[in-house]
């Protein structure tokens, strides 16, 4: 037990107590299994699994696409706007639980619209949960459309195009799936588009891929913020670019366990990121099928690590200095942490 703390309940107690921002979260990978049971019987969709017990026994995974494969399936349940509600309030109902004041959600259009599911509905049912959110909890949200990089540059185009009528209600792009084999360089046009129209970017990089990927993040997207990014550590001049811009990375430990990015919790390299000057945050990713929400990744992360209170403060700072809010609203929150630091 690092000395900070009296013990592993104290470390627990100022996890729940310190306000946090959620950056990295699918929405679609918050789909629990029960919730894709009712679903399925809703919409008369079949799913091949008999039981919640089966559905947990498949979520063995040995890599990223082990998982997606199934994760797109689940999400094949997926079909009206109340659909999208309940999910979105679901996960709702967990931040919130976890003391989450802030999230910014990442959703993935081309997963419900290659099945016939407008996007409109779509957008419509989880920013229903959003609003819902910020007037029972005063919880505030951004959301973050995802391109499917397995697709091509010209499908993301359509997509950008499909989003056009809902910018009002989305804050940026991002760029999930399948990482190895598609470069961050293959979307540089459609990004570019995106920042022209005002949206923020973000990209997933270096979580199977090459530190070279980051770099292209960077570089020829110009993103805001790194998902992942656990990669760049085998780059030392790009950890001291990274440290240098202040750049954030949202970082997800029991995906990164449950994905066998690393091998073993108490590899994993949250704290020499956060040692390297990195502005490392803590993320649940897919909770549904990585095993826990936000709360839970801070504790079994800050278990493993023996993190001090001071870089669990410094993960709760990270995470609002680092999202899409004003300074205002960043300040206001800082001001929060201040008071149970
Ligand atoms: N990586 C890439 N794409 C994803 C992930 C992830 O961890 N989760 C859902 N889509």
């Amino acid at each position: 037990m690092h000395e900070g703390f009296a013990s592993r309940e104290e470390r627990a107690a100022l996890i729940a107590e310190l306000p946090k921002a959620e950056l990295h979260l699918q929405i679609e990978g918050s789909l629990e299994p029960a919730l894709m049971f009712e679903l399925a019987q809703r919409n008369r969709v079949a799913i091949p699994f008999a039981s919640v017990e089966e559905v947990r026994a498949a979520y063995a995974f040995s890599n990223l696409q082990d998982f997606l494969d199934i994760y797109y399936q689940g999400m094949g349940v997926l079909h009206r706007e109340q659909d999208f509600h309940d999910l979105t309030a679901a996960y709702l109902a967990h931040a919130h639980a976890d003391n989450v004041r802030h999230v910014e959600i990442f959703f993935d259009p081309q997963g419900h619209t290659a099945r016939g599911v407008a996007f409109g509905t779509v957008v419509a049912g989880i920013t229903r949960a959003l609003d819902d959110a910020e007037a029972s909890y005063g919880m505030t949200s951004k959301l973050i459309m995802c391109f499917l990089r397995h697709l091509s540059e010209d499908e993301a185009e359509a997509t950008l195009d499909a989003a056009l009528p809902y910018l009002d209600r989305i804050a940026g792009v991002g760029l999930d799936s399948s990482e190895v084999g598609h470069p961050p360089a293959k979307f540089e046009r459609v990004f570019a588009r995106a920042k022209r129209l005002g949206l923020k970017t973000v990209a997933h990089a270096g979580e199977e891929g090459p530190p070279e990927y980051v770099r292209e993040a960077l570089d020829l997207l110009k993103v805001d913020r790194i998902d992942h990014g656990n990669r760049s550590l085998e780059d030392p001049a790009l950890v001291a670019r990274l440290a240098a811009e202040g750049m954030t990375l949202t970082v997800c430990p029991l995906s990164n366990l449950k994905l066998c990015v690393v091998d073993d919790i108490a590899a994993h390299p949250l704290k020499t990121m956060l040692d390297a000057g990195l502005k490392a945050t803590v993320n649940s990713d897919d909770p549904s099928y990585f095993g826990g929400y936000v709360g839970a990744n801070y504790q079994a992360v800050a278990d493993a690590l023996d993190l001090s209170r001071d870089e669990l403060v410094t993960l709760a700072r990270n995470s609002f200095t680092g999202s899409f809010l004003s300074d205002a609203d960043k300040a206001k929150h800082m001001t929060a942490i201040d008071a149970c630091a």
